[in-house]
């Protein structure tokens, strides 16, 4: 079975401080699961300070995003070298990175690779904005994210990356539409079958694929059920530890029915 993985983006909000209420709130309201990896992701001044606090059988941690640069004159910036031992994933490529930064399909490709050189484990945004959508353009952008992304990777480097399909448009900070699972569904296998074209099938099955999206307690099983979804990446409701709990629980849930399920068989 593989882990399924929940990670809360908690994207420009919370200082030490609150980060710290916020996991403590956390610790008392998750539980360790063998088969589930809870990861958080602060902002980047925060990954110290809670990198002591957070009880590692819970907890892993993920920067938001790192340069592709591992040292040099790029004042204010911090690179992947600098989150080695600190942070075991980073997340690349989020369409707030993309929208508001302006980053392009070859700087995001930069920085999986410079994530993977140094042993961290790229979180890779893709997803369509609402007009891409409206166009009739979703495979397109998603081929396009993702091979240009994963184009200096070996097959071995591959399975060091997750991929997060995150449309655009069902984020809470655009538009927050409600994907309905049954089309999430479908891009998630659009994405195992680029991944097969790039890199045979076994490891278009292997690869972590999550989904990302206004996803809260309620609708998280619906998500987590679908075929090909191993997990979730959470924005707003990660901010929120009860419903960021139960988000876990419902992961929690869903592989006891499993497991009751293989039992029977
Ligand atoms: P929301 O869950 O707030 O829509 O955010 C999704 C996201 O961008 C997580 O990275």
């Amino acid at each position: 079975m593989k882990r399924t993985l929940i990670v809360g983006n908690w994207k420009m909000h919370l200082n030490t401080q609150q980060a710290s209420l916020l996991v403590h709130r956390l610790d008392k309201h998750i539980k360790a699961h063998r088969n589930i990896e809870v990861v958080l992701a602060p902002s980047t001044l925060v990954l110290q300070p809670l990198s002591l606090e957070i009880d590692r059988r819970k907890f892993r941690l993920s920067a938001q995003d790192a340069f592709y640069k591992d040292e040099g004159h790029y004042t204010g910036e911090v690179s992947f070298t600098m989150l080695r031992d600190l942070a075991h994933y980073c997340i690349v490529g989020h369409s707030s990175r993309r929208i508001y930064f302006n980053e392009g399909l070859e700087q995001v490709r930069d920085k999986v690779q410079a994530a993977v050189r140094n042993e961290i484990v790229p979180i890779l945004c893709v997803g369509e904005t609402k007009n891409d959508r409206a166009v009739g353009e979703t495979k397109r952008v998603i081929h396009d994210q993702l091979t240009t992304a994963l184009s200096n990777l070996t097959t071995e480097d591959i399975n060091e990356v997750v991929i997060a399909y995150e449309p655009v448009w069902a984020i809470s900070t655009f538009d927050g539409e409600i994907a309905k699972p049954d089309d999430m569904q479908k891009a998630i296998a659009y994405i195992r079958s680029v991944i097969k074209d790039l890199y045979g099938e076994a490891i278009s099955q292997a690869v972590r694929v999550l989904y990302g999206g206004s996803v809260n307690d309620h609708d998280a099983k619906a998500y987590l059920s679908l075929e090909g979804c191993d997990g979730v990446l959470v924005g707003a409701a990660s901010l929120n530890y009860l419903q960021f709990a139960g988000i876990v629980d419902a992961a929690y849930q869903l592989q006891s029915a499993e497991k009751d399920k293989d039992h029977e068989s």
